[in-house]
This record gives structure tokens, C-alpha cells and sequence, in this order.
């Protein structure tokens, strides 16, 4: 491995004064157990949807599965060392529900439990804040055949699962997030079913963001009950939605796609209601009859933070006949009440996901959380970008993914100049990993996974944010 303390001249880092983050900026980067660990089968993990889901025939590119992945769960510790040579302050990784309770309901797993102390002590050893994830989108298959996320009971097993876990990790562990990104699991999972568990119908994803927004609010109270310290959160992936033209019908597509991604998750977790011209855009998918008295009180539990994963912005216009969807996280059914809005691309850059790059939206997005929805401290709890890599030499070299991670940078700096309290920030992802349908034909990763020999080689954006962590800044361009 090269040594991220002597890093070769890499860029902007070489010239000019710093742009200087806030004292104790939290660097971080994330993962999440089915993208890495493997070991499917190991330790007393049995089957969560994303399991059932990449054995299923069709569903992941060339049927990639998580059943190796990474095999952190045999390199753990060679893997936190990799995180401490390349200087993070912290990590955010997420527990695998069916491997430390199997099935989804009952007792824990010691086997499973132990594996995450294990994380945690090997973390803290290192001087790298543990970051917790409770739930990154592997449900207990169990769950899933009991009526998964559209079914009420949902929320309380997770709320016990939630429990178990804080009873066993929560003296070691101070950052709790909730869930990932609930729009996926509600609107990819049970709405275009590009997700696990593949179902489609426009009223059990609402019914399944509601359920997970329940379980949300009721594992904060479990937590705040075990933990009275802890620092709890949610991670919402947002997106500002800009509308094509200024023309009316344009702004209104906007509206209500801004509705569907971001306000169906901000208004009820942070101001304990849903949005009245969303719930009259969904009237013909729901009747919002799931929504029981009390329900929003319990998910806009307070908060201590607010997690934000940014990776682009939807460009919408009005309906027009016969138009084709263009991406598969665009297809008209994420987009329950809304399908007929159009998905326009503007020609400007893309990654290899075809996500337009977009680091001002990076700012708009934090300045709007924080001026319209709360004063809590905000993180950015993933970033980063797809690019197709090559080794050469043993090395390899990514100067698409460095510069996107300097442009998002960059924007998250200024928005901090402009008053957000934006207190840490995750590169997504510490290493290549499962990209859910795309299997691993996308690398995300400042690392380099060799998925044969499974040898990481740290890319040069890694050693260039090893050297933005240690300066705690970027030199001003
Ligand atoms: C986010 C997910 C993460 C990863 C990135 C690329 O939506 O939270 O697991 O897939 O996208």
C-alpha cells in the first residue's frame, strides 16, 4: 500500500491559501454491511431482501450478489487500518439486521453483536469515531414475508432491533443514524422495484415511507431511552429540484417532485406533517389512512443531527405525450401520482451513473435544510461519484473522482461561509463495493477493490483527501 503520509503532488492542494474548515470538522467516510461485508452465510446471518433479491434471476446486472463483496467481515482490521493510515476522523458503516438478529425478531445474535464490538473497539483503537447506521436497506427476509415496510408491524420490530443494538454497542458508540435514505427503500424498494424487495405498487411505497419514518421516530425514543447522550439522527438522500423552464406547468413539475424526494421525508420528521399539496398529489395512489393519531408526534421525535446524502439534481418538466424515462432511478414509478413529469438532462458532466455533476446544489441543498426545516448541526453523510478505473502499475489514478470530491468540497465549504452549521462530511465510499442493482460494475470507491484477489489499492483522490484531512482544508482557488 502507498503511504498516504508522504502523497505524491496531487492538484490543488500544491497552491494558493487554505480554505480552512471549522476546528474538529468530523472527515469521514461511509459504507454499508451488504456492499461489503460477505460472509452471508457466516456467523449466524441468515437471508435480509437484498439476499433474496440478487439471487434473483434478472434483477442485479449480470446477477451480482453481496455474498462476498469486500469480505470485510474477514479484513475488518486490515480495513480500519487503511482508515487510520488515510487519517479519518470518523466512520460511518452499517449493521447488518439480520446478523445480529436473524430473522428480524427474538433474541440477538451474540456471534453478529460481536462482530460490530469488534468494529467499534478496532475504530476507537484507532483514534476514528464510529458512526452507526441502523438500517441500510437489508430487511430481515421474514419481515419482508410478513408484508415488509407497508406493514405497520414493521416499525416496532425495528424499534426493537434498534434496542438490541444500543443495548449492546450504545456505550461505545456516540453518532446513531436511524435509517439511509428512506426514499429508497420506500420509493425504489415498493415503488419501481429496482430495488430489494423488487415490489411495485404506488400505494405500498407510501404506506412504506410512512412505516419507516414510524419505525424512525420510535427507535429515536428507544435510543434516547437507552442513551440519554447519544447524538441521534436520520440520513435523508435530497436533491434540489430545479423545474426546465420558468413555464407554469414546469414549476409545477418541480413541486411535485420536490414533494415526492425530499418534503415526504423533511416535513414529517422535522415538523411533524406531511405536506398538504403532496398528500392532494397522491389522492389517487393513497388516502393516507395508514397515518394513525400520533404517529407524526412520534416521528418528529427531536433530533440531535441531520444527515444529508447529496449526489445530484433532478432537472423536471411538464408531461409531455409518449415521453420515455431516462434512468432507472427515474422511471415514472418512483414517482407514484407524479409519473407523467419528465426527467430532462442537460448535457452537463456526468459520472458513470449518469448522475449530472452538480456541486452548487450541494449548497443550495444544505442552505434549504437548514433555513427552512432546522438549526440542528447538519453532516454530509455521503458524497461521492462513480468513474470507471484502471490500474496501471499497481496504481491507480482518478482524477474525475478527486475533482468531483474538490467540487463538493468546495460547496460545502460555502456553505458553511454562508452560516449552515455543517459539522462533518463522508466521502461515499471508503472502498469499491456492491452497488446495489448495478452489482459491481460501478466503483464509488477512494479505494480500489480488486474483487478476485480482494486487494485494496488507496486511489489518488484517497491520498489527496488523506492530505484535505490533514490540512483540514483546501487551498482557495
Ligand atoms: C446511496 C446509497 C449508497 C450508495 C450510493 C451510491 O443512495 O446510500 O449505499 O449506493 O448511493
Amino acid at each position: 500500500m502507498s503511504n498516504p503520509a508522504s502523497p505524491p503532488a496531487v492538484g490543488v492542494l500544491d497552491q494558493g491559501p487554505e480554505l480552512t474548515f471549522p476546528p474538529g470538522f468530523l472527515w469521514g467516510a461511509a459504507t454499508a454491511a451488504y456492499q461489503i461485508e460477505g460472509a452471508a452465510a457466516e456467523g449466524g446471518r441468515t437471508p435480509s431482501i437484498w439476499d433474496t433479491f440478487s439471487h434473483t434471476a434478472g434483477r442485479t446486472v449480470a446477477g451480482h450478489t453481496g455474498d462476498v463483496a469486500c469480505d470485510h467481515y474477514h479484513r475488518m482490521p486490515d480495513d480500519v487500518r487503511l482508515m487510520a493510515e488515510l487519517g479519518l476522523k470518523s466512520y460511518r458503516f452499517s449493521v447488518s439486521w439480520p446478523r445480529v438478529q436473524p430473522g428480524g425478531t427474538g433474541a440477538a445474535n451474540q456471534e453478529g453483536l460481536d462482530f460490530y464490538r469488534r468494529v467499534v473497539d478496532e475504530l476507537l483503537a484507532h483514534d476514528i469515531e464510529p458512526w452507526l447506521t441502523l438500517y441500510h436497506w437489508d430487511l430481515p427476509q421474514p419481515l419482508e414475508d410478513a408484508g415488509g415496510w407497508p406493514a405497520r408491524d414493521t416499525a416496532a420490530r425495528f424499534a426493537d432491533y434498534a434496542q438490541l443494538v444500543a443495548a449492546a454497542l450504545g456505550d461505545r458508540v456516540r453518532y446513531w443514524t436511524t435509517l439511509n435514505e428512506p426514499w429508497c427503500s420506500a420509493f425504489l424498494g415498493y415503488g419501481s422495484g429496482v430495488h430489494a424487495p423488487g415490489r411495485s405498487d404506488g400505494g405500498d411505497a407510501v404506506r412504506a415511507g410512512h412505516h419507516l419514518m414510524l419505525g424512525h421516530g420510535l427507535a429515536v425514543q428507544a435510543l434516547r431511552a437507552a442513551r440519554p447522550d447519544a447524538q441521534l439522527g436520520i440520513t435523508l438522500n435530497l436533491y434540489p429540484v430545479t423545474p426546465a423552464s420558468d413555464a407554469a406547468a414546469d414549476v409545477d413539475a418541480a413541486r411535485r417532485i420536490d414533494g415526492l424526494a425530499n418534503r415526504f421525508f423533511l416535513d414529517p420528521v422535522l415538523r411533524g406533517s406531511y405536506p398538504a399539496d403532496l398528500r392532494t398529489d397522491l389522492r389517487e395512489v393513497s388516502d393516507f389512512g395508514h397515518v394513525r393519531d400520533g404517529d407524526l408526534t412520534i416521528i418528529s421525535s427531536p433530533l440531535d443531527v441531520v444527515g444529508i446524502n447529496y449526489y445530484s439534481r433532478h432537472v423536471v418538466a411538464a408531461p409531455v405525450e409518449g415521453a420515455e424515462p431516462e434512468a432507472y432511478w427515474r422511471s415514472p414509478s418512483c414517482w407514484p401520482g407524479s409519473e407523467d413529469v419528465r426527467f430532462v438532462t442537460r448535457g452537463v458532466p456526468v459520472t458513470d451513473m449518469d448522475w449530472e455533476i452538480d456541486a452548487p446544489g450541494l449548497v443550495e441543498t444544505l442552505e434549504r435544510v437548514h433555513r427552512e426545516y432546522t438549526d440542528l448541526p447538519l453532516y454530509v453523510t455521503e458524497n461521492g461519484s462513480a468513474f470507471v478505473d484502471t490500474v496501471v502499475d499497481g496504481q491507480v489514478d482518478d482524477p474525475d473522482r478527486l475533482a468531483y470530491f474538490d467540487a463538493h468540497l468546495r460547496a460545502a465549504h460555502a456553505a458553511i461561509s454562508a452560516g449552515v452549521p455543517l459539522k462533518g462530511y463522508f466521502a461515499w465510499s471508503l472502498m469499491d463495493n456492491f452497488e446495489w442493482a448495478w452489482g459491481y460494475t460501478k466503483r464509488f470507491g477512494m479505494v480500489h477493490v480488486d474483487y478476485d484477489s480482494q486487494a485494496r489499492i488507496p486511489k489518488s483522490s484517497a491520498r489527496w483527501y488523506a492530505e484535505v484531512i490533514r490540512r483540514n482544508g483546501l487551498a482557495a482557488q
